[in-house]
Protein backbone atom coordinates (compact mmCIF):
# COMPACT_ATOMS: atom_id res chain seq x y z
CA UNK A 1 0.00 0.00 0.00
CA UNK A 2 1.11 3.48 -0.81
CA UNK A 3 2.01 5.36 1.61
CA UNK A 4 1.59 8.46 0.29
CA UNK A 5 -1.52 7.61 -0.80
CA UNK A 6 -3.85 10.88 1.08
CA UNK A 7 -2.20 13.08 -1.16
CA UNK A 8 -3.14 11.73 -4.27
CA UNK A 9 -6.96 11.68 -5.19
CA UNK A 10 -8.06 12.14 -9.01
CA UNK A 11 -10.42 14.62 -9.01
CA UNK A 12 -13.31 14.95 -11.32
CA UNK A 13 -15.95 17.21 -11.33
CA UNK A 14 -19.56 17.68 -12.41
CA UNK A 15 -20.18 19.92 -15.25
CA UNK A 16 -23.28 21.61 -13.37
CA UNK A 17 -24.51 20.80 -10.18
CA UNK A 18 -27.74 18.97 -9.32
CA UNK A 19 -28.11 21.08 -5.84
CA UNK A 20 -31.12 22.84 -7.17
CA UNK A 21 -33.55 19.23 -7.06
CA UNK A 22 -32.92 19.28 -3.14
CA UNK A 23 -35.58 21.50 -1.16
CA UNK A 24 -33.64 21.99 2.37
CA UNK A 25 -37.06 22.40 4.01
CA UNK A 26 -37.93 18.79 3.41
CA UNK A 27 -35.10 16.37 3.36
CA UNK A 28 -36.24 12.74 3.50
CA UNK A 29 -33.79 10.38 4.79
CA UNK A 30 -31.43 8.31 2.46
CA UNK A 31 -33.28 9.37 -0.94
CA UNK A 32 -31.07 12.51 -2.15
CA UNK A 33 -27.36 12.22 -3.04
CA UNK A 34 -24.77 14.81 -3.26
CA UNK A 35 -23.03 15.53 -6.75
CA UNK A 36 -19.85 13.47 -6.03
CA UNK A 37 -18.91 9.90 -4.85
CA UNK A 38 -15.18 8.63 -4.39
CA UNK A 39 -14.13 5.11 -5.46
CA UNK A 40 -11.21 3.21 -4.52
CA UNK A 41 -10.13 -0.17 -6.13
CA UNK A 42 -8.47 -3.29 -4.42
CA UNK A 43 -6.68 -5.48 -6.74
CA UNK A 44 -3.13 -7.52 -7.01
CA UNK A 45 -3.08 -6.97 -3.55
CA UNK A 46 -2.88 -3.20 -3.27
CA UNK A 47 -4.99 -0.24 -3.07
CA UNK A 48 -5.50 1.70 -6.44
CA UNK A 49 -5.50 5.85 -6.49
CA UNK A 50 -8.96 7.14 -4.98
CA UNK A 51 -11.02 8.87 -7.38
CA UNK A 52 -13.83 11.61 -6.63
CA UNK A 53 -16.19 11.71 -9.76
CA UNK A 54 -19.23 12.35 -10.68
CA UNK A 55 -22.42 9.96 -8.44
CA UNK A 56 -23.48 7.93 -11.43
CA UNK A 57 -24.93 3.48 -10.88
CA UNK A 58 -22.60 1.42 -11.16
CA UNK A 59 -22.56 -1.64 -13.99
CA UNK A 60 -22.22 -4.69 -12.11
CA UNK A 61 -21.56 -8.32 -13.96
CA UNK A 62 -23.94 -10.31 -13.12
CA UNK A 63 -21.17 -13.08 -11.31
CA UNK A 64 -19.87 -9.93 -9.23
CA UNK A 65 -19.26 -12.01 -5.93
CA UNK A 66 -20.80 -9.46 -3.25
CA UNK A 67 -23.99 -9.93 -5.29
CA UNK A 68 -23.74 -13.86 -4.30
CA UNK A 69 -22.15 -14.48 -0.88
CA UNK A 70 -22.59 -10.96 0.15
CA UNK A 71 -19.03 -9.83 1.40
CA UNK A 72 -20.27 -6.41 1.93
CA UNK A 73 -19.48 -3.95 4.83
CA UNK A 74 -20.29 -0.14 5.71
CA UNK A 75 -20.28 2.50 8.15
CA UNK A 76 -22.00 5.78 8.11
CA UNK A 77 -21.00 8.95 9.83
CA UNK A 78 -22.20 13.19 9.28
CA UNK A 79 -21.06 15.87 8.39
CA UNK A 80 -22.49 19.01 10.21
CA UNK A 81 -22.78 22.85 8.68
CA UNK A 82 -23.67 25.43 11.71
CA UNK A 83 -24.92 29.38 11.14
CA UNK A 84 -21.11 31.02 10.27
CA UNK A 85 -20.96 28.35 7.37
CA UNK A 86 -17.80 26.00 9.41
CA UNK A 87 -18.30 22.01 8.10
CA UNK A 88 -17.15 19.24 10.65
CA UNK A 89 -17.18 15.30 10.55
CA UNK A 90 -17.67 13.67 13.59
CA UNK A 91 -14.95 10.65 15.04
CA UNK A 92 -14.51 9.71 11.41
CA UNK A 93 -10.70 8.11 12.76
CA UNK A 94 -13.98 5.77 14.67
CA UNK A 95 -15.41 5.13 11.54
CA UNK A 96 -12.12 3.85 9.98
CA UNK A 97 -10.97 1.61 12.78
CA UNK A 98 -14.31 0.47 12.82
CA UNK A 99 -14.64 -0.30 8.83
CA UNK A 100 -11.04 -2.44 9.66
CA UNK A 101 -12.35 -4.49 12.16
CA UNK A 102 -15.80 -5.58 9.85
CA UNK A 103 -12.71 -5.82 7.10
CA UNK A 104 -11.13 -8.69 9.12
CA UNK A 105 -14.04 -10.84 9.75
CA UNK A 106 -15.65 -10.73 6.23
CA UNK A 107 -11.64 -11.61 4.72
CA UNK A 108 -11.31 -8.42 3.21
CA UNK A 109 -8.74 -5.64 2.86
CA UNK A 110 -8.41 -2.91 5.31
CA UNK A 111 -8.40 0.10 4.32
CA UNK A 112 -5.62 2.75 5.77
CA UNK A 113 -7.08 4.89 8.22
CA UNK A 114 -5.56 7.88 7.52
CA UNK A 115 -6.63 7.49 3.41
CA UNK A 116 -10.44 6.87 4.59
CA UNK A 117 -10.25 10.17 6.27
CA UNK A 118 -8.69 12.34 4.08
CA UNK A 119 -10.72 11.05 1.39
CA UNK A 120 -13.94 11.84 3.84
CA UNK A 121 -12.41 14.98 4.38
CA UNK A 122 -12.01 16.01 0.41
CA UNK A 123 -15.41 14.86 -0.60
CA UNK A 124 -17.71 16.63 2.24
CA UNK A 125 -15.34 19.61 1.17
CA UNK A 126 -16.01 19.09 -2.57
CA UNK A 127 -20.20 18.91 -1.69
CA UNK A 128 -20.33 21.55 1.31
CA UNK A 129 -23.07 23.26 -0.43
CA UNK A 130 -24.94 19.98 0.26
CA UNK A 131 -25.33 20.29 4.26
CA UNK A 132 -27.84 21.22 5.65
CA UNK A 133 -27.47 24.24 8.24
CA UNK A 134 -30.71 23.28 9.79
CA UNK A 135 -30.14 21.66 13.54
CA UNK A 136 -31.09 18.14 13.66
CA UNK A 137 -30.15 18.08 9.75
CA UNK A 138 -26.84 17.31 8.59
CA UNK A 139 -24.88 15.46 5.61
CA UNK A 140 -24.73 11.43 6.05
CA UNK A 141 -21.86 9.82 4.69
CA UNK A 142 -21.73 6.37 3.18
CA UNK A 143 -18.53 4.46 3.19
CA UNK A 144 -19.17 1.08 1.52
CA UNK A 145 -16.84 -1.55 0.83
CA UNK A 146 -17.44 -4.44 -1.04
CA UNK A 147 -16.52 -7.46 -3.05
CA UNK A 148 -15.65 -7.46 -6.96
CA UNK A 149 -14.63 -10.74 -8.61
CA UNK A 150 -16.16 -11.94 -11.36
CA UNK A 151 -16.44 -15.61 -10.55
CA UNK A 152 -19.11 -17.93 -8.92
CA UNK A 153 -17.25 -20.00 -6.23
CA UNK A 154 -17.33 -19.44 -2.70
CA UNK A 155 -14.04 -17.82 -1.64
CA UNK A 156 -12.77 -14.74 -0.55
CA UNK A 157 -12.68 -12.32 -3.36
CA UNK A 158 -9.31 -10.83 -4.58
CA UNK A 159 -10.44 -7.84 -5.83
CA UNK A 160 -12.87 -4.90 -3.96
CA UNK A 161 -14.13 -1.63 -4.25
CA UNK A 162 -14.33 1.26 -1.61
CA UNK A 163 -16.93 3.24 -2.59
CA UNK A 164 -17.97 6.62 -0.52
CA UNK A 165 -21.26 8.82 -1.57
CA UNK A 166 -23.74 11.14 0.78
CA UNK A 167 -26.69 12.41 1.74
CA UNK A 168 -28.19 15.44 2.67
CA UNK A 169 -30.55 13.87 5.73
CA UNK A 170 -33.37 15.21 8.73
CA UNK A 171 -33.94 12.82 11.19
CA UNK A 172 -34.12 9.41 10.61
CA UNK A 173 -37.01 8.75 13.44
CA UNK A 174 -39.51 11.72 13.02
CA UNK A 175 -40.54 10.98 16.96
CA UNK A 176 -39.93 9.08 20.03
CA UNK A 177 -40.08 5.12 18.83
CA UNK A 178 -42.09 1.90 19.88
CA UNK A 179 -39.96 -1.22 19.92
CA UNK A 180 -40.61 -4.99 20.98
CA UNK A 181 -38.53 -7.31 22.57
CA UNK A 182 -37.69 -10.16 20.39
CA UNK A 183 -37.36 -13.62 21.62
CA UNK A 184 -37.78 -15.95 18.95
CA UNK A 185 -35.86 -14.70 15.87
CA UNK A 186 -32.16 -13.34 16.37
CA UNK A 187 -30.11 -10.73 14.49
CA UNK A 188 -26.65 -12.49 15.25
CA UNK A 189 -24.79 -15.05 17.38
CA UNK A 190 -22.38 -15.69 19.32
CA UNK A 191 -18.82 -16.32 16.89
CA UNK A 192 -21.28 -14.75 13.92
CA UNK A 193 -20.85 -11.32 12.98
CA UNK A 194 -23.13 -8.72 14.34
CA UNK A 195 -20.30 -6.96 15.87
CA UNK A 196 -19.22 -6.21 11.84
CA UNK A 197 -20.99 -3.96 9.94
CA UNK A 198 -21.44 -6.28 7.47
CA UNK A 199 -24.81 -6.29 4.68
CA UNK A 200 -25.89 -9.27 5.84
CA UNK A 201 -26.69 -8.37 9.48
CA UNK A 202 -29.17 -5.92 7.95
CA UNK A 203 -30.66 -8.66 5.64
CA UNK A 204 -31.26 -10.69 8.34
CA UNK A 205 -33.24 -8.70 10.82
CA UNK A 206 -35.65 -7.28 7.73
CA UNK A 207 -38.32 -10.60 8.00
CA UNK A 208 -38.64 -10.13 11.96
CA UNK A 209 -38.75 -6.54 12.01
CA UNK A 210 -41.54 -6.38 9.26
CA UNK A 211 -43.44 -9.00 11.33
CA UNK A 212 -42.87 -6.43 14.06
CA UNK A 213 -44.05 -3.26 12.87
CA UNK A 214 -47.31 -4.86 11.19
CA UNK A 215 -47.99 -5.56 15.17
CA UNK A 216 -47.56 -1.51 15.34
CA UNK A 217 -43.58 -1.87 16.63
CA UNK A 218 -40.86 0.63 15.10
CA UNK A 219 -38.41 -1.59 15.47
CA UNK A 220 -37.06 -4.30 17.60
CA UNK A 221 -34.85 -5.12 21.11
CA UNK A 222 -32.88 -7.96 19.94
CA UNK A 223 -31.75 -10.59 22.37
CA UNK A 224 -29.03 -13.19 22.47
CA UNK A 225 -30.02 -16.10 20.22
CA UNK A 226 -28.99 -18.55 22.39
CA UNK A 227 -31.33 -18.25 25.71
CA UNK A 228 -33.38 -14.84 24.68
CA UNK A 229 -32.64 -13.56 27.91
CA UNK A 230 -30.27 -10.89 27.59
CA UNK A 231 -30.48 -7.24 25.59
CA UNK A 232 -28.08 -6.98 22.67
CA UNK A 233 -29.30 -3.71 20.54
CA UNK A 234 -32.55 -2.66 18.81
CA UNK A 235 -33.04 -2.30 14.98
CA UNK A 236 -30.85 0.32 13.64
CA UNK A 237 -29.25 1.27 17.30
CA UNK A 238 -27.64 0.37 20.13
CA UNK A 239 -29.83 0.82 23.49
CA UNK A 240 -29.71 2.96 26.25
CA UNK A 241 -31.46 2.80 29.69
CA UNK A 242 -31.33 5.40 32.90
CA UNK A 243 -32.75 4.62 36.09
CA UNK A 244 -32.16 7.25 38.49
CA UNK A 245 -28.11 8.40 38.55
CA UNK A 246 -27.42 4.95 36.23
CA UNK A 247 -27.20 4.81 32.76
CA UNK A 248 -26.36 1.44 31.09
CA UNK A 249 -25.95 -0.22 28.12
CA UNK A 250 -25.23 -4.02 26.67
CA UNK A 251 -21.70 -5.09 27.09
CA UNK A 252 -20.58 -4.73 23.00
CA UNK A 253 -19.86 -8.38 22.56
CA UNK A 254 -19.01 -10.23 18.89
CA UNK A 255 -22.75 -10.23 18.69
CA UNK A 256 -23.47 -6.55 19.17
CA UNK A 257 -22.04 -3.44 16.99
CA UNK A 258 -20.09 -1.15 18.64
CA UNK A 259 -21.28 1.87 18.32
CA UNK A 260 -19.67 5.32 18.09
CA UNK A 261 -22.67 7.38 19.09
CA UNK A 262 -22.98 4.67 22.11
CA UNK A 263 -19.43 5.17 22.69
CA UNK A 264 -19.53 8.88 22.70
CA UNK A 265 -23.08 9.13 25.05
CA UNK A 266 -21.48 6.77 27.44
CA UNK A 267 -18.39 9.39 27.68
CA UNK A 268 -20.46 11.81 27.72
CA UNK A 269 -22.74 10.60 30.99
CA UNK A 270 -19.49 9.88 32.69
CA UNK A 271 -18.13 13.20 32.33
CA UNK A 272 -21.40 14.47 33.42
CA UNK A 273 -21.26 12.37 37.01
CA UNK A 274 -23.31 9.74 35.95
CA UNK A 275 -22.63 6.41 36.78
CA UNK A 276 -22.11 4.29 33.68
CA UNK A 277 -22.18 0.59 33.77
CA UNK A 278 -21.58 -1.72 30.55
CA UNK A 279 -22.80 -5.34 31.25
CA UNK A 280 -25.11 -7.66 30.41
CA UNK A 281 -28.39 -6.71 31.00
CA UNK A 282 -31.48 -9.11 31.56
CA UNK A 283 -34.66 -9.00 29.52
CA UNK A 284 -35.72 -9.59 33.28
CA UNK A 285 -34.56 -6.92 34.78
CA UNK A 286 -35.28 -4.03 32.57
CA UNK A 287 -39.27 -5.70 32.75
CA UNK A 288 -38.74 -5.25 36.79
CA UNK A 289 -38.09 -1.49 36.03
CA UNK A 290 -40.46 -1.44 33.94
CA UNK A 291 -42.94 -3.40 36.15
CA UNK A 292 -41.71 -0.98 39.37
CA UNK A 293 -41.62 2.64 37.32
CA UNK A 294 -38.18 2.54 38.23
CA UNK A 295 -36.82 2.97 34.67
CA UNK A 296 -36.56 6.54 33.94
CA UNK A 297 -35.24 7.07 30.15
CA UNK A 298 -34.94 3.92 27.20
CA UNK A 299 -33.18 5.37 23.72
CA UNK A 300 -31.25 3.80 21.04
CA UNK A 301 -28.17 5.73 19.74
CA UNK A 302 -26.71 5.12 16.25
CA UNK A 303 -25.36 7.62 13.29
CA UNK A 304 -28.77 7.82 11.34
CA UNK A 305 -30.88 7.46 14.64
CA UNK A 306 -28.84 9.71 17.03
CA UNK A 307 -30.37 9.63 20.15
CA UNK A 308 -33.87 8.29 19.60
CA UNK A 309 -36.00 7.90 22.33
CA UNK A 310 -38.15 4.91 23.29
CA UNK A 311 -41.76 5.47 23.90
CA UNK A 312 -42.49 2.32 24.96
CA UNK A 313 -41.98 -1.49 25.04
CA UNK A 314 -43.76 -4.34 23.93
CA UNK A 315 -42.94 -7.39 25.89
CA UNK A 316 -44.68 -11.02 25.72
CA UNK A 317 -48.36 -9.06 24.73
CA UNK A 318 -47.89 -6.57 27.32
CA UNK A 319 -46.62 -2.85 26.36
CA UNK A 320 -45.23 -0.66 28.70
CA UNK A 321 -44.90 3.40 28.58
CA UNK A 322 -42.38 5.12 29.16
CA UNK A 323 -43.32 8.45 31.18
CA UNK A 324 -43.34 11.39 29.05
CA UNK A 325 -40.11 12.08 26.67
CA UNK A 326 -40.00 15.58 26.89
CA UNK A 327 -39.44 15.68 30.43
CA UNK A 328 -36.26 13.35 29.90
CA UNK A 329 -33.11 15.42 31.66
CA UNK A 330 -30.34 13.09 29.89
CA UNK A 331 -31.21 12.08 26.42
CA UNK A 332 -32.13 15.46 25.73
CA UNK A 333 -29.37 17.50 27.20
CA UNK A 334 -27.06 14.52 25.28
CA UNK A 335 -28.80 15.49 22.34
CA UNK A 336 -28.83 19.49 22.63
CA UNK A 337 -24.63 18.62 23.88
CA UNK A 338 -23.73 16.81 21.25
CA UNK A 339 -25.81 18.82 18.55
CA UNK A 340 -23.69 21.65 19.20
CA UNK A 341 -20.32 19.86 19.73
CA UNK A 342 -20.97 18.49 16.25
CA UNK A 343 -21.53 21.97 14.89
CA UNK A 344 -18.45 23.30 16.42
CA UNK A 345 -20.32 24.97 19.17
CA UNK A 346 -18.89 23.63 22.38
CA UNK A 347 -15.44 23.29 23.50
CA UNK A 348 -14.90 19.63 22.25
CA UNK A 349 -12.39 18.70 25.08
CA UNK A 350 -13.07 15.04 23.84
CA UNK A 351 -11.08 15.77 20.83
CA UNK A 352 -14.21 14.11 18.59
CA UNK A 353 -14.91 17.33 16.04
CA UNK A 354 -12.47 17.45 12.81
CA UNK A 355 -12.89 21.05 11.37
CA UNK A 356 -13.12 20.17 7.52
CA UNK A 357 -13.50 23.84 6.29
C1 LIG B 1 -26.24 4.29 10.88
O1 LIG B 1 -26.75 4.63 11.94
O2 LIG B 1 -25.39 4.99 10.32
C2 LIG B 1 -26.59 3.03 10.25
O3 LIG B 1 -25.80 2.52 9.53
C3 LIG B 1 -27.92 2.49 10.50
C4 LIG B 1 -28.82 2.39 9.34
C5 LIG B 1 -29.15 3.60 8.58
C6 LIG B 1 -28.64 1.18 8.55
Amino acid sequence: MQDNLTSQINIRRVEKSKIESLDFDNIQFGKIFTDHMLIMDYKDGEWGIPDIKPFEPLVMHPATSVLHYGQSIFEGLKAYKNDEGDVFVFRPEQNAKRLNVSAARMCMPSVPEDVFVDAIKQLVSIDSAWIPKKRGSSLYIRPLLFATDEYIGVKPSSTYRLMIFMAPVDKYYSGAVKVKIEEHFSRSVRGGTGFAKAAGNYAASLYPAKLAQEEGFDQLVWTDAIEHKYIEESGTMNIMFRSGNKIFSPKVSDSILSGITRDSILKLADKWGYEVEEKKIEVQEIVSHLENGTLDEVFGAGTAATIARIESIGYRGKIYKLQDVNDWEFSNRASDFLESLKRGEQEDSFGWVHKVL
